[in-house]
């Protein structure tokens, strides 16, 4: 595919008099190879001719100009012109639904932008200079996060703003259909969707209004706007001002590109040829939940077919049990299970078996047929050949952890694409059923438990706590779980805690590109270090743990996205709001009911604040812990005044949230995403 520069026409803008309509600047770029953009911060323009904006590094900002001036006033002093752009923007982020913080088309007095923003301030603006009028910006947003501050409606809408990030005007991202030549229908579009979308952005000087539309790619421009304003931009604008983009990252490595612009003045914007725009690279790493809707359909149309092909039972048998077997594997033998005992163990991995589903696949219930043995089978889809003997080794060498507080892991099977990990039967299920209540994907499981007493949510606080500390420091060599978190822990009969799943979040870790480091894990538990360094140390555990901590004593989840504000709500920041304010005690799980020890509750919020500190240097070692735990040494006092926690309320005041990130939804508790670290550095 040609990737040739397409710079259709640009006509001088010196000395545009009133009469002289063809000396309007107008340009068209259809890809953006050999082109004479001028770029700063993190863009850059690919090989195939994108202008990558942003390219997956957290915390960045990027910007590409028009290199040359424009005059927006005919003469100084009189009305802005009327003007028109159009551009064809994608954004990539590694998680479905959840990309931070967006792009922007802007047209601004200056090329200078070093003093602006990454993050929220789409490095645009920043804290000091948003909002006020000196700056003669205009910007039209699309913006995938929602801040708050500055009164954003959703973490996916197109925004007119003037000057700084509160919008004049916004609307979720979407298009109105045109039907019968009047326009109806809004349809939704999700801007991080990874797919190409057309932009058209109009100002009339005529009506002072500035409308913009969104729409996707090779879909006729509606009629109907989807977002506009009346908004006089001769009191904004400078006489002579530049046009461009800008975009910015946050905790989540999102990468936005541009892959067609034009712009005019004092005229429509000039179409852009879609069909010779340069393609979108695809999602380096995709979450695995899309795989999982791709795959399932694929496979039980497999299914169907097989099921159609009864007559050649023999052929359908052997493929049925066919596994995947490598010579390295001889020497882990003893822990390979038969995919043929497992099928029948499981009675056909059938939905009356399904125990839940999880973020790396379904899990399954079933007595192995000799031993008698209850097992959970875990079905992983993983293609990847890369890093499976490590993992298998790894699965192998866990497999000899013996403790109380941890799910033993018998062994593994491997076949085409899938790995099934066998662990013991845990009889009264996860964790989070007790807290929660029922939530769909316990088909198997009846009504919702009561709730638990406090005398047992403290020793299930400690059983944990005891586990981990066997990984961390009591085994021959330091184990990292990783997945810490209320659906990771499970009861047995006589509720006694077991931690689940170690190992799992590994094998996504031996990253697809050996270059990043990969940070594996859920949203919500993620040590806000892991998104700069990649590295999972014992520390992180403990932060997890601590989040793990507050939401046994709370009852809530670690980040709720509390539907009447639109706001999400952080545990710890509550918490801690709740110990400054004096008011611990409110933070208890309301359903207890005040039945409590007052002592361990305010104890296990304390030592949950603390082991969730946002600098790893503060937080203690999981053997600190059990200390606390069993009252052998009492923790630190956590004054809100701690040194630390000061620190921490500055970098928020400042826009800065350590924890990755809003929460799109409150029902994907098991989201699980990778955050290619490659680095953050600050502000
Ligand atoms: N060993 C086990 N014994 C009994 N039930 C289990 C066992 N392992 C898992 N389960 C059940 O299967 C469900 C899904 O487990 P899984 O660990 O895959 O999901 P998860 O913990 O919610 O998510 P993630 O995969 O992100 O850790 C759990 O909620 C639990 O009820
Ligand atoms: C433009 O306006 C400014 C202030 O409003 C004034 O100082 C300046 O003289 C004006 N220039 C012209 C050319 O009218
Ligand atoms: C993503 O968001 C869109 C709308 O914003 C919604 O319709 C869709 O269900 C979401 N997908 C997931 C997986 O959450
Ligand atoms: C706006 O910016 C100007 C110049 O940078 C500064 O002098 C002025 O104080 C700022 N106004 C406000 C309200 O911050
Ligand atoms: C719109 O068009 C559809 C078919 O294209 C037709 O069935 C319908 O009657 C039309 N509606 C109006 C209001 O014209
Ligand atoms: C916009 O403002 C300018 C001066 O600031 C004025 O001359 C012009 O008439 C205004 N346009 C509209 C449509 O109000
Ligand atoms: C589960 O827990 C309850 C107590 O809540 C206990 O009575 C029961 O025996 C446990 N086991 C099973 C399999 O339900
Ligand atoms: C703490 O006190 C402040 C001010 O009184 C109040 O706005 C806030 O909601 C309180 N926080 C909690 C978690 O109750």
């Amino acid at each position: 595919m040609s990737s040739l520069l397409k710079l259709v026409v640009f006509l001088g803008l010196t000395f545009a008099t009133s009469f002289a309509r063809s000396n309007d600047p107008m340009f068209a770029y259809n890809g953006f190879s050999n082109t004479n953009l001028e770029l700063d911060g993190t863009a850059s323009i690919t090989e195939n001719g994108l202008l990558e904006l942003t390219n997956g590094k957290v915390m960045s900002k990027g910007h590409a100009f028009f290199p040359d001036p424009l005059r927006f006033r005919r003469s100084p002093n009189s009305t802005v012109q009327s003007f028109s752009a159009s551009f064809v923007f994608g954004i990539i982020s590694v998680y479905n639904n959840l990309s931070s913080h967006g792009l922007a088309m802007f047209v601004a007095p200056g090329k200078d932008f070093s003093a602006a923003t990454p993050v929220g301030y789409l490095g645009l603006f920043n804290a000091q200079n948003d909002g006020n009028g000196t700056n003669r910006v205009f910007a039209l947003e699309l913006d995938t996060y929602q801040n708050s501050e500055f009164q954003d409606i959703d973490n996916n809408h197109v925004g007119i703003n003037v000057n700084g990030l509160h919008s004049v005007e916004s609307h979720a991202a979407g298009f109105y259909r045109d039907r019968n030549g009047t326009s109806e229908s809004f349809e939704d579009l999700t801007l991080c969707s990874q797919q190409a979308m057309q932009v058209w952005v109009d100002y009339d000087s005529e009506s002072a209004r500035i409308s913009s539309t969104v729409a996707p790619l090779n879909t006729a421009r509606p009629k109907r706007p989807t977002v506009s304003a009346s908004y006089n931009l001769s009191a904004v604008l400078a006489d002579v001002a530049y046009v461009g983009f800008s975009s910015s990252t946050g905790k989540i490595n999102s990468r936005h590109y541009v892959l067609g612009w034009s712009f005019a003045m004092n005229g429509p914007a000039p179409a852009i040829d879609t069909s010779s725009l340069p393609k979108l690279p695809l999602a380096r790493s995709k979450p695995h939940r899309p795989v999982l809707e791709v795959v399932l359909p694929v496979a039980t149309a497999a299914l169907l077919v097989a099921a159609g092909a009864v007559v050649f039972l023999s052929v359908r048998r052997h493929i049925r049990y066919a596994e995947l077997r490598e010579d390295w594997e001889v020497e882990f033998g003893p822990h390979r299970f038969s995919y043929k005992d497992l099928f029948r163990a499981t009675e056909g991995f059938g939905d009356k078996n399904l125990l839940g589903t999880g973020g790396f696949g379904r899990v399954y219930r079933g007595v192995l047929p000799r031993s008698k043995l209850k097992v959970a089978v875990k079905k992983v889809s993983h293609d990847s050949k890369q890093g499976m003997k490590e993992f298998i080794a790894e699965v192998v060498s866990i497999g000899r952890l013996q403790h109380r507080n941890l799910v033993k892991l018998l062994g593994y099977c491997r076949r085409k694409g899938e790995l099934l990990l066998v662990y013991d039967y845990v009889p009264n299920g996860s964790l989070d059923r007790y807290l929660y209540g029922r939530n769909g994907n316990q088909q198997a499981m009846a009504a919702a438990p009561a709730t638990l007493d406090w005398s047992r949510r403290f020793r299930i606080i400690k059983g944990i706590a005891c586990g981990l500390l066997y990984l961390h420091e009591e085994w021959e060599k330091v184990v990292i779980h990783r997945d810490i978190k209320a659906s990771n822990v499970l009861l047995d009969d006589d509720m006694n805690a077991r931690l689940g799943d170690f190992g799992l979040a590994r094998l996504y870790d031996h990253g697809v590109d050996p270059q990043t480091t990969h940070v594996v894990g859920t949203i919500g538990y993620l040590a806000p270090e892991l998104a700069c360094t990649g590295k999972a140390t014992p520390l992180t555990d403990v932060f997890a743990f601590g989040v793990f901590v507050l939401e046994v004593a709370c009852g809530r989840r670690p980040i709720k996205h509390s539907e009447a504000q639109q706001n999400r709500l952080v545990l710890f920041d509550w918490v801690f709001q709740h110990l400054q304010n004096g008011s611990l005690t409110d933070a208890i799980d309301g359903r207890l009911k005040g039945d409590y020890d007052v002592d361990e509750a305010c104890l296990a919020l304390k030592l949950g604040l603390l082991c969730s500190h946002p600098f790893a240097s503060a937080r203690p070692s999981m053997r600190q812990v059990m200390q606390y735990l069993h009252g052998d040494v009492s923790p630190p006092e956590l004054a809100p005044t701690h040194q630390s926690f000061e620190a921490l309320a500055l970098m928020q005041e400042d826009g800065f949230d350590p924890y990755i990130m809003s929460y799109p939804s409150s029902t994907a508790t098991a989201s699980i995403g990778t955050v290619s670290a490659t680095m953050s550095q600050g502000r």
